[in-house]
């Protein structure tokens, strides 16, 4: 058996490994609540989503015109590649719940305050890759929504002030969409943003190893310095009751929980499987908006706002959250860590996670903001319409009109209703409408998209419904 400790004492020599166990595995750390492992959990789901994003690689086509085919290979003939895009997908859905989460318990305890603060904003950083990562996922399906979604972004990009129209030559690749925004799509999913991403877990791991979380020392009572944080902490993660070791126990403790939260994405998969294709993209029609579920409760809140002043909160209150959300340290000064002492912050925090879930919900359940519905506007009872402007009606479902319109009430309410009491709009000038709305707004312009018969048929569609309903 000596040889066995030799080489067991070379190996671990040769490869360093005993520095690393000390620092890493062999240290003591304040003793934490069970909750502690929403890190970890999001560790894990990201690790998961590498994994099985790897394995996609392997089929994934990026080029415009078989990147959905390929999708659907993986989808329905690969074998298990169903339960690696569903699980892909799932993962990425639960990711976004527990950032929601771990950045909830950061603000309930103060996790951004001293000496935190660089852990606090590497977090940051990571919460902006993930979100990144995740719609340029949903892109890469290349399904009609896919598309939609790039025109959305492109949109946002263009109200960049001063370099708007550059950054949409950029993520386009070049003055239209084309294989190459494809291309760009999937390098920033595949190489950039991992990349980014893999330096910034591991830069806030490190500052977690180096200063700990929000122990219950720090809890109860004021913290004035950051020197004052490192005694309460030293003292707490030396005391047999306060402290524990890392190895075993928390990474135990932290582990639990996050093979706990694992099974969630996990039962997705095998009850659901991966989120079902629309029909394939093609670079001139226009779908659909649909986001992900995750993102329900930012469509809710938009859709609160009047149409004009949308498309500007739309970009406006990510920038501002973020911004808000970067200067927290700067803001919340007070000596003291706990919820129950800071009840500003804490209040807030509630409220913003309360906000996110009644929107959610409403999202999922209000007619004029619920999942792409693919009911025509009504018709007024007792009225009948001719076969050409039937046809227009259905036709408003085809173009997605109805995803932005409203006809007398009924239906999204992202642009003007289109047969609401202060419209009387000529057939030309809703024609002028359809081909080349105003620079300014989010509708795109069907130009080169629509038949002239497609064209005279929804014009005449909502010349006749505006009559009527103003008639009645
Ligand atoms: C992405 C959302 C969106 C889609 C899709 C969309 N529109 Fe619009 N539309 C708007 C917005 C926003 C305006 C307001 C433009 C402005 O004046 O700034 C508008 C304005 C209009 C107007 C002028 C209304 C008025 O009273 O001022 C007409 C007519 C119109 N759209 C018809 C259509 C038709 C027909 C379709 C489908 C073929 C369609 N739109 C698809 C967002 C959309």
């Amino acid at each position: 058996m000596k040889i066995v400790e030799t080489a067991r004492k070379w190996v671990i020599d040769r490869m360093g490994l005993g520095r690393l166990a000390e620092s890493l595995l062999y240290r003591r750390v304040a003793k934490s609540p069970w909750y502690q492992g929403d890190g970890t959990a999001l560790l894990l789901l990201v690790g998961v989503q590498v994994v099985t994003g790897a394995f996609m690689t392997l089929i994934y086509s990026t080029s415009p015109d078989r990147a959905f085919q390929s999708v659907e290979y993986i989808t329905r003939i690969q074998p298990m590649g169903w339960f690696i895009r569903g699980l892909h997908y799932w993962s990425a859905g639960i990711t976004m719940v527990m950032l929601a989460v771990h950045l909830f318990r950061q603000i309930m305890l103060a996790g951004y305050k001293s000496p935190r603060e660089g852990t606090w904003f590497v977090g940051l950083g990571l919460m902006v890759g993930l979100v990144v990562m995740s719609f340029t996922g949903y892109v890469l399906r290349w399904d009609e929504r896919a598309v939609y979604a790039i025109r959305v972004a492109l949109n946002m990009f263009y109200r960049v002030p001063w370099i708007g129209e550059e950054l949409v030559l950029l993520v386009q690749g070049g003055p239209s969409l084309s294989s190459h925004t494809l291309s760009r799509f999937y390098s920033v999913h595949v190489v950039f943003t991992p990349m980014l991403l893999v330096a910034l877990v591991g830069y806030h791991l490190y500052l977690v190893v180096l200063y700990g979380t929000t122990s219950m020392l720090e809890r109860q009572g004021p913290v004035h310095s950051a020197e004052h944080q490192k005694e309460l902490y030293g003292e707490q993660k030396e005391s047999e009751q306060l402290g524990e070791p890392f190895f075993p126990k928390t990474m135990a403790d932290t582990g639990i929980m996050a093979l706990a939260v694992f099974l969630v994405p996990l039962a997705f998969t095998l009850v659901i499987g991966p989120r079902e294709l629309g029909t394939q993209a093609n670079l001139t029609s226009v779908a659909f908006p649909a986001e992900e579920w995750w993102y329900a409760w930012y469509s809710g809140l938009i859709a609160l706002f009047p149409g004009w002043l949308a498309p500007i909160f739309f970009v406006a209150f990510p920038a501002g959250i973020l911004l808000l959300l970067v200067l927290l340290p700067l803001l919340d000064r007070g000596p003291y860590r706990g919820y129950k002492h800071r009840p500003v912050f804490a209040t807030a925090a509630l409220l913003a996670f309360a906000s996110i879930l009644f929107l959610s919900d409403l999202r999922a359940r209000s007619p004029w903001t619920a999942w792409p519905s693919n009911d025509p506007p009504p018709v007024p009872h007792g009225i009948k319409l001719t076969a050409e402007v039937e046809k227009g009606r259905q036709l408003f479902v085809k173009y997605g009109c109805n995803s932005c319109h409203a006809v007398a009430g009924f239906g999204r309410k992202v642009g003007p209703d289109l047969a609401g009491h202060d419209r009387s709009l000529s057939a030309d000038e809703i024609q002028g409408f359809i081909l080349r709305p105003p620079a300014h707004s989010s509708m795109p312009s069907y130009e080169g998209r629509m038949s002239k018969e497609d064209l005279e048929r929804v014009t005449s569609f909502v010349h006749v419904t505006q009559a009527l309903f103003h008639a009645k």
